[in-house]
């Protein structure tokens, strides 16, 4: 079976295609390269023994796409990662991700609907906001996103859900990911965050490296065990599985409804502080941090309940959360060497 992976050498793209290979799927890769590099490639030949077929282009180029679903006529899935995530850069530049995340994934949906191919989106835990119920199930109505990046992933789910209704034979799966974390258990592919990380592990894995001198943490006052904020935090290898076993479901099902929408969680909520702490007991490295005001625009707690994804499609979380932070730590420890 041969799958089309668009953001292929990013982060969550470079774990599925690994997973994909190693289970012997062909794997076509597309990738701009704005946010990776075309070393992943090295990194995952040299986990698997294998190279994806890929090509360096813009999914928003009408083109290169075409050209692509030329050269490669059968292709059985799709999934489509590329994109830009970062929440406080979509506020400063809105359009640059309009552009990308709406008008990318409006091309790709062009020959994916006209060929009714499987198809597989990366939405995000962002589309809910701060929720008025824990955990969060997929029902709960959607509140008015954050960030013009949340806006991209709920306009992207739209578009999606109108296509299939319009599309006859035309089904899609919508994965909604929680906070993915974490590297391949080799460290030879893992997260390249560009400049100052916003996120917590990458922060923290760089701070505790020495690139960083303090991780600050965001609030400590909210309304929680310990009044640090909580999220779901779940490995990027459980993730790519995740999105093997939901493309599979949606090639071997005749499913009457079309678009189907998943949480990705492990449906634990951990705080800031049981992640500091949990680190510094799996790593046995000290974290230096400090209290700090609150981030604007955080949601105070939103942890997954994934019922849904477990028994309909089979899949479960399988890594720990120190598994998860270990796996960050090594990642850190070797990009130091590189
Ligand atoms: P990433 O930036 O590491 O990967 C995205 C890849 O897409 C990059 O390699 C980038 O170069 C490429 N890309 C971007 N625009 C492109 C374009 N127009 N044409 C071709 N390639 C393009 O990000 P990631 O963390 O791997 O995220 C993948 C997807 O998952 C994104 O859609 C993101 O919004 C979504 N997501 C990520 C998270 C997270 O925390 N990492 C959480 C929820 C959802
Ligand atoms: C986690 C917790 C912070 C950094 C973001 C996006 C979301 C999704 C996942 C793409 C929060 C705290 C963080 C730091 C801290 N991505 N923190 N100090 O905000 O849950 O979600 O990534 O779709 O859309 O918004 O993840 O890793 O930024 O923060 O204390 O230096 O860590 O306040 O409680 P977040 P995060």
């Amino acid at each position: 079976m041969k799958i089309l992976i668009t953001g292929g050498l990013g982060y969550i793209g470079s774990h599925v295609t690994v997973l994909l290979l190693q289970k012997g799927y062909e794997v076509v890769s597309v990738d701009n390269l704005d946010n990776s590099s075309i070393d992943v490639l090295e990194g995952i030949e040299a986990i698997t023994g294998k190279r994806p077929f890929f090509e360096a282009l813009d999914v928003r180029d009408e083109n290169q796409m075409t050209n692509l679903f030329d050269k490669h006529p059968n292709i059985d899935g799709v999934i489509h990662f590329a994109a830009y995530k970062a929440v406080g850069e979509s506020v400063e530049k809105p359009l640059e991700y309009y552009e990308n995340n709406v008008s990318g994934l409006v091309q790709v949906l062009k020959p994916v609907t006209r060929k009714a191919i499987p198809f597989i989106f990366s939405s995000s835990c962002t589309v809910y906001g701060q929720a008025d119920k824990m955990p969060i199930d997929e029902d709960i109505p959607l509140k008015k996103a954050f960030s013009p990046y949340g806006n991209t992933k709920q306009i992207g789910e739209q578009i999606i859900a109108d296509c299939c209704k319009a599309y006859q034979g035309f089904n899609a799966i919508l994965l909604r990911y929680f906070n993915p974390i974490g590297a391949h258990s080799s460290a030879k592919i893992g997260e390249f965050p560009q400049g100052i990380p916003q996120n917590l592990i990458p922060f923290l894995t760089q701070t505790v490296i020495g690139k960083r001198e303090t991780l600050k943490i965001f609030g400590s006052d909210y309304n929680t065990p310990d009044g640090t904020c909580i999220r779901d935090y779940i490995h990027v290898m459980d993730l790519a599985q995740a999105h093997i076993e939901s493309l599979d479901y949606l090639i071997k099902s005749n499913n009457s409804e079309a678009c189907e929408v998943y949480n990705v969680g492990t449906g634990k909520g951990v705080s800031v502080m049981e992640i500091v702490q949990t680190f510094e007991k799996v790593t046995g490295e000290k974290v230096h941090f400090e209290i700090s005001k609150p981030r604007t625009g955080d949601v105070i707690t939103a942890f997954a309940d994934p019922k849904k994804i477990n028994n309909r499609i089979g899949w479960k979380a399988q890594y720990s959360l120190e598994d998860s932070l270990m796996s960050a730590w090594n990642w850190e420890k070797q990009l130091k060497i590189l």
